[in-house]
């Protein structure tokens, strides 16, 4: 399903000596022993969601379309609680169709986005969407209360039942005071999977139904990776393999980041979702590496400068589209001003592919970049399950290699209180 490439990282040879490690580590994830085992739910989710919850999604949607004949939804989560929507949503259906019919709110503290939201808003028939696991978190907090009071004023206080679902915990947190109080439709986010973990729950599902994804088929693909990456074997496990390298590139070359790099800006919000897993993950008691992202060939024309000739702290993690996702040809000009004629039935996807090969041998040859390559071939639902159920296992598995618990995020939560307290003091 997708295919990891670690020939020009020049350390592939290194890593059989890991093998051990990797048995512990295996079992350890296995037997759910480890740091932090009790947020491991993830592992086998996908085997466990019942066909009760998937079609109660399904019909919440339908409803909310033909009954309610909504055509956005407002979405308000941060984090964990929006990043994988997001993600999922413009991997399959592509960025700019993707941004119409879902808007995200409560991903920032900006007035002027608030106004944006509005304005769009107008003229849409919309419902609400409200996630967030600790239901405590202030940017969604506030973004809910605003615009549910927005869509009261809208359709009237007897309308919002129909019109707001909620994800949140089965029990703690404010959400759950909302949903006792006016009978909202509620989802649950499991206990055991973690906010960055969850977008394989209604979580992701939701909104990704709401776009039109197929979350059956998302799924099946957890399911496929599931089932493929069940040995502790290094050279059968490529989930392992890439945790492995990351960490001999880390402590062996002494680099500190690592910049996931895509050639689409339909993969742009995966990038992020990315940064999150692995910083969330393994960025604690001063150890990670900082994961940092670029978009092809648009950022070779600013940071690429530094990337080629830069301070070495870095290794690039491409994530590679194989297939032609459009048929969009360079055409022929008969004046060929532009000098262009030579490219004339050359799909863009080919250039853009030249430019993958191109990139790669100008970093890896003049500027000793170590690249590693992770390449499926199509932006489809089974993919996109696979691509993250893969980087659930090797974030794990590269949390445990330094010896950190993969699935707390303190940090986080200092910034969080620190927040809640200022808001308090009266000024
Ligand atoms: O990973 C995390 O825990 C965070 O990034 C959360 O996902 C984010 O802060 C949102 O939290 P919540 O879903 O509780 O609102």
């Amino acid at each position: 399903m997708i295919k990891l490439n670690l020939k020009y990282t020049k350390v592939a040879h290194k890593m059989q000596k890991y093998q051990s490690q990797i048995d512990n580590i295996h079992q350890v994830i296995i037997d759910r022993t480890g740091e932090g085992n009790e947020m491991l739910d993830w592992y086998d989710w996908a085997n466990k969601i019942t066909d009760t919850e998937i079609n109660a999604i399904n019909f919440k949607i339908k409803n909310l379309k033909t009954i309610n004949k909504i055509d956005t939804l407002l979405v308000i989560g941060i984090g964990g609680s929006y990043l994988g929507a997001k993600a999922g949503i413009d991997f399959i259906k592509g960025k700019m169709r993707a941004d119409d019919k879902i808007i995200f709110a409560g991903i920032n503290l900006s007035g002027s986005y608030y106004k944006q939201i509005e304005e769009k808003l107008k003229n849409r028939n919309w419902a609400i969407c409200v996630i967030s696991k600790s239901g405590k978190t202030i940017e969604p907090a506030i973004a809910f209360r605003y615009f549910s009071d927005l869509l009261e004023k809208k359709v009237g206080k007897a309308k919002m039942k129909d019109l707001i679902t909620v994800i949140t915990d089965q029990k703690k947190g404010l959400l759950n005071d909302f949903v006792d109080k006016y009978n909202y439709q509620k989802f649950v986010i499991p206990d055991g999977i973690g906010g960055r973990f969850s977008a394989i729950t209604a979580v992701g599902l939701f909104p990704m139904a709401f776009a039109g994804v197929d979350i059956i088929k998302i799924l099946n693909g957890v399911r496929k990776a599931n089932n493929d990456l069940k040995s502790n074997k290094l050279k059968d496990n490529i989930a392992y393999q890439y945790a492995v390298t990351r960490y001999i590139l880390h402590k062996k070359n002494k680099l500190t980041s690592e910049i996931f790099i895509t050639y689409s800006e339909d993969f742009l919000m995966l990038q992020e979702w990315l940064k999150q897993l692995f910083a969330e993950s393994e960025g604690k008691k001063g150890k990670g590496l900082l994961p940092n992202s670029l978009t092809y060939t648009r950022d070779l024309h600013s940071l690429g400068q530094f990337i080629q000739e830069g301070k070495k702290t870095f290794f690039e993690t491409n994530i590679w589209q194989e297939s032609e996702e459009s048929e969009i040809k360079i055409l022929k000009n008969d004046l060929d001003l532009d000098n262009l004629n030579y490219l004339e039935g050359k799909t863009i996807d080919y250039v853009n592919k030249q430019a993958l090969k191109g990139v790669v041998k100008a970093h890896v040859e003049n500027g000793n970049i170590a690249n590693i390559i992770i390449s499926f071939k199509r932006n489809d639902e089974l993919t996109l399950g696979y691509l993250w159920y893969f980087f659930f296992i090797a974030v794990t598995c590269s949390g445990y290699l330094l010896k950190i618990n993969p699935f707390n995020q303190p940090g986080v939560e200092i910034y969080k209180n620190n927040l809640n307290k200022n808001l308090r003091i009266k000024k």
